[in-house]
């Protein structure tokens, strides 16, 4: 971390953006420690600020239905109740803190992404507010530092996340699809063809990150370092796979685990091939080969995981009626899991 020559800074308005993602494929991985693959949006999240001289960080949103936020920097900063928009904000204000944020901001936030739509709206204003007071602070963090940090940083809200929205949010490079690997964080930028076009769409189901999502997306994660616990204890997923191939696991917990962790398990391992195997289609400009592991990944997350939604399901057989390569669901899922 190094401090930016430029001391006119503190006096000056400035914007920081920050784009949310959509992924192409490695769907409910990355918190396992296993690779994705997302590709940053032209839609995200803007913030204005101006610095201020004290602690306090002053938030307005430009969408009414998020109300005026007020904080002031420090390791007591409390969240707020839970669900509430602000607690996206403390949790990067808690990491821009530990890493030397002293100076608070008056800030104005606008964004053209859509909220709970699994376009990571919500990872995108984190790393939006952290840019906007580091700024402030005239501090410059390198952006797998910061995303390492911010990923942890917004377990604050009460989700046991990975880490691939804040690495794509910040190490994004236009045109490109995004390999991420995790321990260590490192992101490898894989060109997607000309002509190539990611279509996103939204199924008109909302699923809230920080609301009743939560626990299902917490109990997924459980369910899958059980599994794992049951078949290999001690070993994390990624040694797992270094040691055998995915088949020989899949196997084994077919003889092993019962109906639902064989399901998670069997998402879990299967997915991480499926991106290894994507990022060679990419290269190899295999349009089709590609799709048909998005429509793979998207049964595995409808079946397997059981993260999808009868209208998410009927958007992707709509898409590849109409002549898609391919079509899933992407980011959590979990559309009104309050039905369930
Ligand atoms: C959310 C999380 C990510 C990832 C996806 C599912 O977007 O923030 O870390 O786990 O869900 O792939």
């Amino acid at each position: 971390m190094t401090k930016r020559a430029d001391p006119g800074a503190r006096a000056r308005e400035y914007a920081v953006r920050a784009p949310g993602r959509v992924n192409l494929i490695g769907e409910h991985i990355d918190y396992h420690g296993l690779p994705v693959l997302p590709m940053a949006l032209d839609r995200a999240v803007r913030i204005e600020a101006r610095p201020r001289d004290d602690g306090r960080v002053a938030l307005r949103n430009r969408d009414p239905r998020f109300p005026p936020a007020r904080f002031d920097l420090g390791p007591a900063l409390a969240a707020a109740a839970p669900g509430a928009w602000q607690n996206y904000a403390r949790a990067a204000a808690h990491v821009a803190h530990a890493l030397g944020a002293r100076r608070g901001v008056d800030a104005v936030i606008s964004s053209d992404l859509p909220a709970a739509a699994g376009l990571s709206s919500s990872s995108a204003l984190v790393v939006a507010v952290a840019l906007a007071l580091l700024a402030a602070n005239e501090l410059d963090v390198p952006a797998l530092e910061l995303a390492t940090a911010l990923a942890r940083g917004e377990r604050f809200v009460g989700t046991e996340g990975g880490g691939m929205d804040q690495a794509v949010c910040l190490a994004a490079r236009a045109g490109h699809a995004m390999l991420i690997r995790f321990d260590p964080l490192s992101c490898r930028p894989v060109p997607v063809p000309d002509g190539w076009r990611v279509w996103v769409a939204h199924s008109g189901v909302d699923a809230e990150k920080s609301g009743a999502a939560r626990d299902a997306y917490n109990r997924r994660r459980a369910e899958g370092r059980a599994a794992l616990a049951r078949l290999a204890p001690g070993v994390t997923f990624a040694e797992a796979l270094a040691r055998e191939p995915a088949e020989d696991w899949v196997a084994r917990a077919e003889r092993r685990l019962d109906d639902v962790l064989l399901r998670r398990f069997r998402h879990v391992v299967l997915e991480a091939g499926r991106v290894e195997r994507a990022v060679s289609m990419l290269e190899a400009r295999d349009l089709e080969g590609l799709g048909a592991l998005m429509t793979r990944s998207h049964a595995s997350l409808r079946d397997d995981y059981e993260v999808s939604h009868p209208r998410l399901d009927r958007l992707v057989d709509a898409a590849l009626a109409a002549g898609a390569a391919g079509a899933r669901l992407t980011g959590a899922g979990f559309g009104e899991i309050g039905r369930a």
